[in-house]
């Protein structure tokens, strides 16, 4: 298995460059499976999940080209001829459950393999489920397959107990080309959400509401490909924002996406540092001198729990002690653990970590436990005294394009070890 080894402690300058959405682009790859006619998809970043995505259309009969060199795809979905989503593919990536909802309104047919746990707790689909059987579907499970059907979705007021951005996508993608008018309640406001429904409504949706907590989709009978670009990945760019501050450097931020990073942004100006905003770009200017905060991840536009990891390692050493509370996930903290053996002081207490800043944090070799725990053991690596090992960087690979490369360019000691 490929490791990550880091020399801590090098300073960073120079730009580096956000790539797209991962979870924004792996929504509209799926919403492709709604259109009739070959579409092109730009900004898509080079990822692990993307080519899982890639695979689960072509397994539905789809053609795709993709090019990660120029970052388009090019979908042409007029040859579906299959409704089932395998476990080969559904195990390694849960985000291929979003091809439901597309199936569901294009042929009243799906046949998805359970998603099954995660690494950081349990992730079930009970929200999906629900509001498609609120639309007529008939779900049963065969096998180890959900399986849904029916003749014909038909919209409905769908309520949501928590913002679930999945579920919101999902019943967006099917209402689009469902009969008569669906509302969500209590719907997902994710940036990535408002990129999908801003995908559909070029291709003819007529959605109204995305980014607040009431979605109304009145379905169309067709909907016409049109050619999209990406969003960038917000995550992606705070973890850039947090390399800098790690190793106290004052990095460009390329590309990134400040409208979606306000209350990231805030709490780090919370701890003391400042930011220069350009029309494409953020300068980091980090305080000499930062203070610990407070923050709960929460649902957009709340701190995203995805830099949620990223963050603790930062803050583990920053003077005084911060308090992370978890606010979506059960279970997001498994990687305190491989923090603590790199000498951070965090203490977990529910869903809640005390992270008492330390001097430094020391090289040590460790193990990635999923995609963001892995960014964290970035973070933390790139500021620690001497060399970090990080093992199972496949989590990583999921999520960062091009990550080794981009860092290094920047002035960071990180090699891939190939295994
Ligand atoms: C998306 O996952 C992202 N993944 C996650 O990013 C992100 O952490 C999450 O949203 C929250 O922002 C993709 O977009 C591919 P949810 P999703 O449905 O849609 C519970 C990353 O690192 N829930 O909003 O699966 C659920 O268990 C990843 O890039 C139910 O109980 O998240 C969780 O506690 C990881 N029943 C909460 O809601 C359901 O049917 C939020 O999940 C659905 C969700």
């Amino acid at each position: 298995m490929d490791k990550f080894i880091i020399k801590g402690q090098q300073k960073l300058a120079g730009q580096i460059k956000v790539s797209g959405a991962k979870n924004s682009a792996l929504k509209i790859i799926a919403a492709t499976i709604l259109l009739n006619d070959p579409v092109t998809i730009s900004n898509v970043p080079d990822l692990m999940d993307v080519r899982t995505m890639k695979k689960v259309l072509e397994k539905l009969g789809a053609s795709v080209e993709y090019s990660p060199k120029n970052s388009t795809m090019k979908i042409d979905p007029s040859t579906i001829n299959s409704y089932r989503a395998p476990y080969e593919l559904v195990k390694t990536m849960r985000a291929s459950f979003q091809v439901m909802g597309p199936l569901l309104a294009r042929f009243g047919n799906a046949e998805i393999s359970l998603p099954g746990g995660c690494n950081f707790g349990p992730r079930p689909v009970d929200y999906h489920l629900k509001a498609f059987e609120q639309m007529g579907a008939k779900i049963t499970t065969e096998h180890g397959y959900i399986c849904a059907k029916v003749d014909k979705l038909i919209g409905n007021h769908i309520y949501f107990d928590f913002p679930s951005v999945g579920a919101t996508e999902n019943v967006i993608m099917a209402a689009s080309l469902t009969d008569g008018v669906t509302i969500i309640e209590n719907a997902a406001k994710e940036p990535e959400v408002v990129d999908l429904a801003t995908f559909l409504k070029l291709c003819g949706a007529k959605i109204e509401g995305e980014g607040t907590s009431r979605i109304r989709i009145e379905g169309v009978k067709k909907l016409h490909a049109r050619d999209f670009t990406v969003l960038s990945d917000r995550i992606e760019a705070g973890t850039f924002i947090l390399a800098s501050l790690a190793t106290n450097s004052s990095l460009e931020i390329i590309g990134a996406p400040v409208f979606a990073l306000e209350v990231f942004l805030e709490k780090l100006k919370d701890c003391g540092h400042d930011f220069e905003i350009h029309q494409n770009s953020l300068i980091v200017k980090p305080s000499k001198n930062p203070k610990a905060i407070k923050f709960t991840a929460q649902p957009h536009p709340g701190f995203p729990t995805d830099l949620q990891a990223p963050m603790a390692a930062y803050l583990s050493t920053v003077e005084g002690t911060s308090l992370i509370t978890e606010g979506v996930y059960e279970n997001r903290f498994v990687y305190i653990s491989e923090l603590n053996r790199m000498g951070a002081s965090i203490e977990l207490d529910g869903n809640k970590a005390y992270i008492t800043g330390q001097d430094f944090l020391s090289g040590a070799p460790v193990m990635a436990s999923d995609l963001r725990a892995g960014a964290a053991l970035v973070i933390a690596a790139l500021g620690a005294k001497g060399t970090t090992e990080i093992n199972r960087v496949y989590h990583i690979d999921r999520g960062y394009d091009g990550l080794v490369a981009k860092l290094s360019a920047v002035g960071a000691q990180i090699e891939r070890v190939v295994g």
